[in-house]
Protein backbone atom coordinates (compact mmCIF):
# COMPACT_ATOMS: atom_id res chain seq x y z
CA UNK A 1 0.00 0.00 0.00
CA UNK A 2 1.44 3.54 -1.07
CA UNK A 3 1.54 5.58 1.47
CA UNK A 4 -0.38 8.92 0.92
CA UNK A 5 1.62 12.06 0.25
CA UNK A 6 -1.24 14.08 0.68
CA UNK A 7 -2.15 13.16 4.02
CA UNK A 8 0.77 14.23 5.32
CA UNK A 9 1.87 17.19 3.45
CA UNK A 10 -0.87 20.29 2.51
CA UNK A 11 -0.86 21.96 -0.90
CA UNK A 12 -2.33 24.57 0.51
CA UNK A 13 -0.01 27.88 1.82
CA UNK A 14 -1.35 28.98 5.47
CA UNK A 15 -2.68 32.60 5.65
CA UNK A 16 0.68 35.00 5.63
CA UNK A 17 0.83 38.46 8.19
CA UNK A 18 4.16 39.89 6.81
CA UNK A 19 6.38 39.34 4.06
CA UNK A 20 8.83 37.61 6.48
CA UNK A 21 6.68 34.78 7.12
CA UNK A 22 5.94 33.93 3.35
CA UNK A 23 9.32 34.52 2.16
CA UNK A 24 10.53 32.29 4.92
CA UNK A 25 7.93 29.86 3.86
CA UNK A 26 8.65 30.26 -0.16
CA UNK A 27 12.14 29.72 1.56
CA UNK A 28 11.30 26.48 2.30
CA UNK A 29 9.84 25.43 -1.06
CA UNK A 30 11.97 26.37 -3.19
CA UNK A 31 15.04 24.43 -1.42
CA UNK A 32 12.22 21.37 -1.29
CA UNK A 33 11.40 21.05 1.94
CA UNK A 34 7.77 21.48 1.58
CA UNK A 35 5.77 21.32 -1.39
CA UNK A 36 4.60 23.46 -3.50
CA UNK A 37 1.26 24.87 -2.43
CA UNK A 38 -1.22 23.95 -5.79
CA UNK A 39 -0.83 26.49 -8.26
CA UNK A 40 -3.18 27.11 -11.79
CA UNK A 41 -1.48 27.52 -14.86
CA UNK A 42 -0.95 31.01 -16.87
CA UNK A 43 -3.85 31.18 -19.40
CA UNK A 44 -3.93 33.78 -22.11
CA UNK A 45 -5.26 36.02 -23.19
CA UNK A 46 -6.50 36.95 -19.67
CA UNK A 47 -8.16 33.82 -18.86
CA UNK A 48 -6.25 33.46 -15.41
CA UNK A 49 -6.72 37.19 -14.92
CA UNK A 50 -6.89 38.99 -11.56
CA UNK A 51 -10.28 36.90 -10.44
CA UNK A 52 -9.02 33.84 -10.92
CA UNK A 53 -5.36 34.36 -9.72
CA UNK A 54 -6.76 36.38 -6.79
CA UNK A 55 -9.34 33.18 -5.57
CA UNK A 56 -6.67 30.64 -5.91
CA UNK A 57 -4.83 32.90 -3.82
CA UNK A 58 -7.49 33.05 -1.19
CA UNK A 59 -7.94 29.70 -1.25
CA UNK A 60 -4.36 28.50 -0.37
CA UNK A 61 -2.65 27.85 -3.48
CA UNK A 62 -0.02 29.92 -5.91
CA UNK A 63 -2.47 32.63 -8.08
CA UNK A 64 -0.74 33.02 -11.78
CA UNK A 65 -1.72 36.03 -13.82
CA UNK A 66 -1.20 35.38 -17.22
CA UNK A 67 0.71 38.54 -19.07
CA UNK A 68 1.09 37.97 -22.48
CA UNK A 69 -0.96 40.45 -24.77
CA UNK A 70 -3.43 41.47 -21.47
CA UNK A 71 -3.99 45.11 -23.32
CA UNK A 72 -5.22 43.56 -26.06
CA UNK A 73 -8.70 43.01 -25.29
CA UNK A 74 -9.03 46.99 -24.31
CA UNK A 75 -7.99 47.76 -27.69
CA UNK A 76 -10.34 45.10 -29.22
CA UNK A 77 -12.88 47.86 -30.46
CA UNK A 78 -10.28 50.45 -31.89
CA UNK A 79 -10.05 51.26 -35.44
CA UNK A 80 -6.63 49.62 -35.69
CA UNK A 81 -7.14 48.76 -39.62
CA UNK A 82 -6.97 52.65 -39.80
CA UNK A 83 -4.00 53.31 -38.13
CA UNK A 84 -0.35 53.11 -39.05
CA UNK A 85 1.67 49.95 -38.01
CA UNK A 86 4.53 52.08 -35.74
CA UNK A 87 0.95 53.49 -34.14
CA UNK A 88 -0.30 49.94 -33.41
CA UNK A 89 3.08 48.58 -31.95
CA UNK A 90 3.05 51.58 -29.98
CA UNK A 91 -0.65 51.49 -28.78
CA UNK A 92 -0.25 47.46 -27.61
CA UNK A 93 3.03 48.17 -25.58
CA UNK A 94 1.35 50.93 -23.91
CA UNK A 95 -1.85 49.15 -23.08
CA UNK A 96 0.02 45.96 -22.29
CA UNK A 97 1.94 47.43 -19.81
CA UNK A 98 -0.68 49.78 -18.30
CA UNK A 99 -3.11 46.14 -17.81
CA UNK A 100 -0.76 44.56 -16.50
CA UNK A 101 0.85 46.79 -13.90
CA UNK A 102 -3.23 47.33 -13.25
CA UNK A 103 -3.58 43.73 -12.25
CA UNK A 104 -0.98 43.25 -10.50
CA UNK A 105 -2.10 46.21 -8.16
CA UNK A 106 -5.52 44.58 -8.20
CA UNK A 107 -4.41 40.94 -6.63
CA UNK A 108 -2.05 42.82 -4.41
CA UNK A 109 -4.88 45.45 -2.95
CA UNK A 110 -6.88 42.19 -1.81
CA UNK A 111 -3.77 40.09 -0.70
CA UNK A 112 -1.21 41.57 0.16
CA UNK A 113 0.73 38.55 1.08
CA UNK A 114 0.07 36.04 -1.00
CA UNK A 115 1.98 34.16 -3.17
CA UNK A 116 1.79 35.63 -6.70
CA UNK A 117 2.94 34.61 -10.13
CA UNK A 118 3.23 35.51 -13.51
CA UNK A 119 2.96 33.53 -16.89
CA UNK A 120 4.83 35.15 -19.88
CA UNK A 121 5.39 33.92 -23.52
CA UNK A 122 8.85 34.68 -24.15
CA UNK A 123 7.77 35.01 -28.05
CA UNK A 124 6.13 37.97 -27.43
CA UNK A 125 7.51 40.90 -28.99
CA UNK A 126 7.29 42.86 -26.22
CA UNK A 127 8.85 40.67 -23.57
CA UNK A 128 11.55 42.23 -22.29
CA UNK A 129 9.32 45.50 -21.70
CA UNK A 130 6.60 43.00 -19.43
CA UNK A 131 9.87 41.59 -17.36
CA UNK A 132 10.59 45.24 -16.22
CA UNK A 133 7.09 46.00 -15.26
CA UNK A 134 7.10 42.48 -13.71
CA UNK A 135 10.41 43.13 -11.96
CA UNK A 136 10.02 46.59 -11.36
CA UNK A 137 6.42 46.01 -9.47
CA UNK A 138 8.67 44.13 -6.60
CA UNK A 139 4.89 42.62 -6.09
CA UNK A 140 5.33 39.27 -7.89
CA UNK A 141 6.91 35.78 -6.47
CA UNK A 142 7.71 33.95 -9.11
CA UNK A 143 8.23 34.92 -13.34
CA UNK A 144 7.28 31.82 -15.34
CA UNK A 145 8.08 31.98 -19.25
CA UNK A 146 6.76 29.40 -21.52
CA UNK A 147 6.46 29.71 -25.41
CA UNK A 148 9.87 29.61 -26.35
CA UNK A 149 13.17 29.21 -23.82
CA UNK A 150 14.10 32.29 -21.42
CA UNK A 151 17.89 32.32 -21.98
CA UNK A 152 18.15 35.85 -21.00
CA UNK A 153 16.77 35.45 -17.56
CA UNK A 154 19.54 34.03 -15.98
CA UNK A 155 21.56 37.59 -16.19
CA UNK A 156 18.01 39.58 -16.76
CA UNK A 157 17.04 38.09 -12.86
CA UNK A 158 20.37 39.61 -11.54
CA UNK A 159 18.03 42.74 -11.35
CA UNK A 160 15.42 41.30 -9.10
CA UNK A 161 16.54 39.30 -6.65
CA UNK A 162 13.32 39.43 -5.04
CA UNK A 163 11.73 37.39 -7.39
CA UNK A 164 11.94 33.96 -8.45
CA UNK A 165 12.22 32.43 -12.16
CA UNK A 166 10.71 29.21 -13.89
CA UNK A 167 11.15 28.31 -17.48
CA UNK A 168 8.15 26.07 -18.89
CA UNK A 169 9.90 23.27 -20.06
CA UNK A 170 8.91 20.15 -21.70
CA UNK A 171 12.32 18.33 -22.32
CA UNK A 172 15.86 17.76 -20.49
CA UNK A 173 17.64 19.46 -23.40
CA UNK A 174 15.88 22.61 -22.84
CA UNK A 175 16.75 22.53 -18.94
CA UNK A 176 20.66 22.38 -20.15
CA UNK A 177 20.42 24.88 -21.93
CA UNK A 178 19.34 27.29 -19.75
CA UNK A 179 22.05 26.27 -17.12
CA UNK A 180 24.84 26.47 -19.24
CA UNK A 181 23.55 29.50 -20.37
CA UNK A 182 23.65 30.48 -16.52
CA UNK A 183 26.53 29.28 -16.20
CA UNK A 184 28.61 30.72 -18.83
CA UNK A 185 27.10 33.87 -18.30
CA UNK A 186 27.45 33.73 -14.54
CA UNK A 187 23.90 34.36 -14.16
CA UNK A 188 20.88 33.37 -11.85
CA UNK A 189 20.18 29.34 -11.95
CA UNK A 190 16.41 28.73 -13.04
CA UNK A 191 15.01 28.90 -9.24
CA UNK A 192 12.42 25.68 -10.03
CA UNK A 193 11.54 24.03 -13.23
CA UNK A 194 7.81 24.03 -14.70
CA UNK A 195 7.46 20.75 -16.67
CA UNK A 196 4.50 20.92 -19.16
CA UNK A 197 3.61 17.22 -21.13
CA UNK A 198 2.59 18.48 -24.08
CA UNK A 199 0.35 15.24 -24.78
CA UNK A 200 -2.22 16.99 -21.89
CA UNK A 201 -1.68 20.35 -21.78
CA UNK A 202 -3.73 23.00 -23.21
CA UNK A 203 -2.70 26.07 -25.64
CA UNK A 204 0.55 26.14 -26.92
CA UNK A 205 2.53 22.28 -26.52
CA UNK A 206 6.10 22.22 -26.64
CA UNK A 207 6.56 19.66 -29.13
CA UNK A 208 7.89 19.88 -33.04
CA UNK A 209 4.21 18.62 -34.73
CA UNK A 210 0.68 17.75 -33.75
CA UNK A 211 1.88 13.83 -33.81
CA UNK A 212 4.60 14.63 -31.60
CA UNK A 213 2.41 16.18 -28.70
CA UNK A 214 0.27 13.29 -28.89
CA UNK A 215 2.84 10.90 -28.61
CA UNK A 216 2.99 10.19 -24.92
CA UNK A 217 6.21 8.14 -25.00
CA UNK A 218 8.15 11.18 -25.96
CA UNK A 219 7.31 12.85 -22.92
CA UNK A 220 7.16 10.31 -19.65
CA UNK A 221 7.13 12.53 -16.73
CA UNK A 222 9.15 10.29 -14.92
CA UNK A 223 12.02 10.38 -17.27
CA UNK A 224 11.64 13.83 -17.69
CA UNK A 225 12.46 14.06 -13.51
CA UNK A 226 14.83 11.73 -13.55
CA UNK A 227 16.95 13.70 -16.10
CA UNK A 228 16.20 16.90 -14.58
CA UNK A 229 17.45 15.49 -11.37
CA UNK A 230 20.48 14.06 -12.60
CA UNK A 231 21.21 17.65 -14.25
CA UNK A 232 20.60 19.53 -11.56
CA UNK A 233 19.77 17.62 -7.78
CA UNK A 234 18.67 20.97 -6.34
CA UNK A 235 15.63 22.91 -8.53
CA UNK A 236 12.17 21.53 -7.33
CA UNK A 237 10.15 20.34 -10.50
CA UNK A 238 6.16 21.26 -10.95
CA UNK A 239 4.41 19.21 -13.38
CA UNK A 240 1.75 20.37 -15.53
CA UNK A 241 -0.50 18.92 -18.25
CA UNK A 242 -3.34 16.65 -17.15
CA UNK A 243 -3.78 17.08 -13.54
CA UNK A 244 -7.16 16.40 -13.08
CA UNK A 245 -8.05 14.35 -9.52
CA UNK A 246 -6.32 13.96 -6.76
CA UNK A 247 -5.03 10.36 -7.70
CA UNK A 248 -3.21 12.66 -10.61
CA UNK A 249 -1.66 14.89 -8.06
CA UNK A 250 -0.69 11.49 -5.39
CA UNK A 251 0.82 10.23 -8.68
CA UNK A 252 3.33 13.43 -9.48
CA UNK A 253 4.01 13.52 -6.28
CA UNK A 254 4.65 10.32 -5.37
CA UNK A 255 7.23 10.04 -8.85
CA UNK A 256 9.31 12.81 -6.98
CA UNK A 257 7.36 15.99 -8.68
CA UNK A 258 7.55 18.96 -5.89
CA UNK A 259 4.21 20.30 -6.47
CA UNK A 260 1.46 20.70 -9.56
CA UNK A 261 -0.15 22.98 -11.75
CA UNK A 262 -3.54 23.21 -13.48
CA UNK A 263 -4.91 24.84 -16.38
CA UNK A 264 -7.88 23.45 -17.54
CA UNK A 265 -9.56 22.54 -14.06
CA UNK A 266 -8.99 26.27 -13.62
CA UNK A 267 -9.99 27.69 -16.29
CA UNK A 268 -13.89 25.63 -16.43
CA UNK A 269 -14.76 28.06 -12.94
CA UNK A 270 -16.74 31.39 -12.09
CA UNK A 271 -14.01 33.20 -11.39
CA UNK A 272 -12.02 32.44 -14.59
CA UNK A 273 -12.16 35.13 -17.60
CA UNK A 274 -13.84 32.62 -19.65
CA UNK A 275 -17.45 33.39 -19.96
CA UNK A 276 -19.85 30.92 -18.18
CA UNK A 277 -22.10 30.86 -21.40
CA UNK A 278 -18.89 29.34 -23.09
CA UNK A 279 -17.66 27.09 -20.33
CA UNK A 280 -21.34 25.24 -20.71
CA UNK A 281 -22.31 25.74 -24.47
CA UNK A 282 -18.42 24.31 -25.86
CA UNK A 283 -16.59 23.09 -22.61
CA UNK A 284 -18.81 20.61 -21.31
CA UNK A 285 -20.68 19.52 -23.84
CA UNK A 286 -19.31 16.58 -25.51
CA UNK A 287 -20.24 17.20 -28.56
CA UNK A 288 -17.46 19.28 -29.42
CA UNK A 289 -13.99 17.25 -29.72
CA UNK A 290 -10.63 18.58 -29.01
CA UNK A 291 -8.51 18.39 -31.45
CA UNK A 292 -4.40 19.54 -31.90
CA UNK A 293 -4.03 19.73 -35.42
CA UNK A 294 -3.32 22.91 -35.70
CA UNK A 295 -0.52 24.84 -35.36
CA UNK A 296 -0.41 28.11 -34.21
CA UNK A 297 0.83 31.65 -35.56
CA UNK A 298 3.54 31.50 -33.69
CA UNK A 299 4.59 28.07 -35.27
CA UNK A 300 3.83 25.44 -32.16
CA UNK A 301 0.92 22.64 -32.14
CA UNK A 302 -1.78 23.97 -30.02
CA UNK A 303 -5.02 21.92 -28.63
CA UNK A 304 -8.28 23.71 -28.81
CA UNK A 305 -12.31 22.67 -29.09
CA UNK A 306 -13.19 22.37 -32.55
CA UNK A 307 -15.99 24.94 -32.59
CA UNK A 308 -15.20 25.72 -36.09
CA UNK A 309 -13.49 29.06 -35.76
CA UNK A 310 -11.52 28.45 -38.62
CA UNK A 311 -14.35 28.66 -40.99
CA UNK A 312 -15.12 32.45 -39.53
CA UNK A 313 -11.24 33.08 -39.35
CA UNK A 314 -10.87 32.47 -42.76
CA UNK A 315 -13.35 35.06 -44.01
CA UNK A 316 -11.93 37.63 -42.47
CA UNK A 317 -8.26 37.04 -43.16
CA UNK A 318 -7.11 40.31 -44.67
CA UNK A 319 -8.98 42.46 -42.43
CA UNK A 320 -7.61 41.15 -39.64
CA UNK A 321 -4.31 41.70 -41.47
CA UNK A 322 -4.82 45.01 -41.64
CA UNK A 323 -5.23 44.88 -37.02
CA UNK A 324 -1.95 43.24 -36.83
CA UNK A 325 0.21 44.55 -33.29
CA UNK A 326 2.91 42.61 -34.35
CA UNK A 327 2.50 40.94 -31.03
CA UNK A 328 5.59 38.50 -31.43
CA UNK A 329 7.02 40.41 -34.56
CA UNK A 330 5.81 39.81 -37.89
CA UNK A 331 8.70 38.25 -39.72
CA UNK A 332 7.73 35.73 -36.52
CA UNK A 333 4.42 35.21 -37.35
CA UNK A 334 2.56 33.15 -39.44
CA UNK A 335 -0.53 34.72 -39.62
CA UNK A 336 1.12 37.63 -41.38
CA UNK A 337 3.38 35.30 -43.56
CA UNK A 338 0.48 33.42 -44.62
CA UNK A 339 1.04 29.74 -43.16
CA UNK A 340 -1.21 29.88 -40.94
CA UNK A 341 -5.15 31.40 -41.32
CA UNK A 342 -5.53 33.10 -38.09
CA UNK A 343 -4.45 35.60 -35.78
CA UNK A 344 -3.97 34.02 -32.28
CA UNK A 345 -4.86 37.52 -30.42
CA UNK A 346 -7.84 38.58 -32.37
CA UNK A 347 -9.52 35.37 -31.87
CA UNK A 348 -8.52 34.65 -27.95
CA UNK A 349 -9.70 38.39 -27.44
CA UNK A 350 -13.20 37.46 -28.93
CA UNK A 351 -13.60 34.10 -27.03
CA UNK A 352 -11.80 36.43 -23.83
CA UNK A 353 -15.08 39.05 -24.78
CA UNK A 354 -17.33 36.38 -24.43
CA UNK A 355 -18.17 36.19 -28.54
CA UNK A 356 -19.16 31.96 -29.40
CA UNK A 357 -16.71 31.58 -32.33
CA UNK A 358 -13.51 32.44 -30.84
CA UNK A 359 -10.56 30.15 -30.44
CA UNK A 360 -10.79 28.01 -27.29
CA UNK A 361 -7.95 26.70 -26.10
CA UNK A 362 -8.29 22.96 -23.83
CA UNK A 363 -5.95 20.72 -22.34
CA UNK A 364 -7.07 17.52 -23.47
CA UNK A 365 -8.65 15.60 -20.72
CA UNK A 366 -11.73 17.75 -20.98
CA UNK A 367 -13.36 14.58 -22.49
CA UNK A 368 -12.73 12.85 -19.17
CA UNK A 369 -13.90 15.35 -16.92
CA UNK A 370 -17.19 16.69 -18.15
CA UNK A 371 -19.32 14.42 -16.71
CA UNK A 372 -17.66 15.13 -13.32
CA UNK A 373 -20.15 16.07 -10.51
CA UNK A 374 -18.80 19.13 -9.85
CA UNK A 375 -20.46 19.96 -13.44
CA UNK A 376 -23.88 19.78 -12.41
CA UNK A 377 -26.15 20.67 -9.97
CA UNK A 378 -29.92 19.94 -9.50
CA UNK A 379 -30.11 18.42 -12.68
CA UNK A 380 -28.56 21.59 -14.49
CA UNK A 381 -24.83 22.09 -15.87
CA UNK A 382 -23.00 23.91 -12.81
CA UNK A 383 -20.11 25.95 -12.98
CA UNK A 384 -18.04 25.55 -9.59
CA UNK A 385 -15.73 28.58 -8.03
CA UNK A 386 -12.35 28.00 -7.60
CA UNK A 387 -12.20 26.90 -3.91
CA UNK A 388 -14.55 24.24 -5.21
CA UNK A 389 -12.26 22.63 -7.95
CA UNK A 390 -9.12 22.74 -5.63
CA UNK A 391 -11.66 20.80 -3.17
CA UNK A 392 -12.45 18.44 -5.95
CA UNK A 393 -8.35 17.97 -6.53
CA UNK A 394 -7.21 17.94 -3.09
CA UNK A 395 -10.16 15.78 -1.71
CA UNK A 396 -11.62 14.53 -4.39
CA UNK A 397 -15.28 16.09 -3.17
CA UNK A 398 -17.89 16.82 -5.66
CA UNK A 399 -16.70 14.12 -7.56
CA UNK A 400 -18.80 11.14 -6.62
CA UNK A 401 -20.29 10.70 -9.79
CA UNK A 402 -17.65 9.62 -12.06
CA UNK A 403 -14.48 9.76 -10.25
CA UNK A 404 -11.48 8.61 -13.27
CA UNK A 405 -8.94 6.92 -12.39
CA UNK A 406 -5.53 8.48 -12.08
CA UNK A 407 -4.44 9.41 -15.85
CA UNK A 408 -2.00 6.40 -17.43
CA UNK A 409 1.71 8.54 -17.00
C1 LIG B 1 -7.17 28.50 -22.32
C2 LIG B 1 -5.73 28.18 -22.05
C3 LIG B 1 -4.78 29.18 -22.24
C4 LIG B 1 -3.44 28.94 -21.97
N1 LIG B 1 -2.54 29.96 -22.11
C5 LIG B 1 -1.25 29.78 -21.74
C6 LIG B 1 -0.34 30.87 -21.77
O1 LIG B 1 -0.69 32.01 -22.09
N2 LIG B 1 0.94 30.63 -21.41
C7 LIG B 1 1.36 29.38 -21.02
O2 LIG B 1 2.54 29.20 -20.69
N3 LIG B 1 0.51 28.34 -20.96
C8 LIG B 1 -0.78 28.51 -21.30
N4 LIG B 1 -1.67 27.47 -21.18
C9 LIG B 1 -1.21 26.20 -20.56
C10 LIG B 1 -1.56 26.17 -19.06
O3 LIG B 1 -0.89 27.18 -18.36
C11 LIG B 1 -1.25 24.84 -18.35
O4 LIG B 1 0.14 24.67 -18.15
C12 LIG B 1 -1.77 23.63 -19.07
O5 LIG B 1 -3.04 23.88 -19.61
C13 LIG B 1 -1.84 22.48 -18.10
O6 LIG B 1 -2.56 21.39 -18.62
P1 LIG B 1 -4.08 21.08 -18.17
O7 LIG B 1 -4.93 22.07 -18.87
O8 LIG B 1 -4.27 19.68 -18.65
O9 LIG B 1 -4.15 21.22 -16.68
C14 LIG B 1 -3.02 27.67 -21.49
C15 LIG B 1 -3.98 26.66 -21.32
C16 LIG B 1 -5.31 26.91 -21.58
C17 LIG B 1 -6.32 25.80 -21.34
Amino acid sequence: MVKSILKEQSLLAPVFSSEKEKNDYLEAVFSRKILFPIMNGGMGIDFSNEDLAGAVISAGGIGVLAASLVGYNDIFEEKLENMPMEERKKLIIETDKAALSGKIRKVRQDSQYGILGINLMRAVNNYEILVKVIGESKSVDILFVGAGLPTDLPVEMLRYPHMRYAPIISSVRAARIMLKRAQIRKGRKPDAWYVELPQFAGGHLGAGNAEEANDHSEFRPIELYNGLRELDPDIPIILAGGIMYREDIEKALEQGFNGVSCGTRMLLTRESGMSDEIIKEFYLNPMYPVITTMTSPAGMPSRYIDNGFLKAAAKVVVETRKRCVSCIGIKNCGFMNRKTPFCIAHWLSKTRRGLKDGLLFTGSRLDEIRNDGIYSKKGETYIPTIREAIDLMLNNLFSQQTCSPAVAF
